[in-house]
């Protein structure tokens, strides 16, 4: 049996890249208007959402893939706290408590976390303001 044909423009990351800080950003697409997201892993499987705050439309991380508490058990928002479940991205604390990230749906491939067929990047990307 042959490996799995892999559309190199949606790979996101490795999974080991998400060792150290347990989340990492990405970016894919062109133009002034990139899809940007992150990806943060949950038990054995990877969960992705838009890096976007459904506050204020903030990126989430100041420092790059800095996505997580210092237990690494919640995402947060480095704008001004907000607290969201790592594995369907609900506000859980903060100004925006009850709303939720946008998901990005994602897959696993080997070692590689690659964007879900299913997404498509220009759609999702323009509808983000
Ligand atoms: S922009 Fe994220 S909590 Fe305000």
């Amino acid at each position: 049996m042959g490996c799995p044909e892999i559309d190199l423009q949606r790979v996101v990351c490795r999974l080991a890249d998400l060792a150290a800080s347990g989340a990492r950003a990405f970016t894919v697409g062109g133009g002034e208007w990139p899809l940007r997201g992150f990806v943060v892993k949950h038990g054995a499987g990877v969960r992705g959402y838009v890096n976007h705050c459904p506050h204020a439309g903030h990126p989430l991380d100041l420092l790059a893939h800095q996505f997580l508490t210092p237990d690494r058990t919640l995402i947060v928002c480095a704008s001004h706290g907000a607290l969201f479940e790592r594995d369907h991205g609900l506000c859980i604390a903060g100004p925006c408590a009850g709303r939720a990230l946008r998901p990005i749906p994602v897959a696993l491939v080997g070692d590689l976390v690659l964007l879900a067929p299913e997404v498509d990047v220009a759609a999702l990307a323009a509808t983000i303001t």
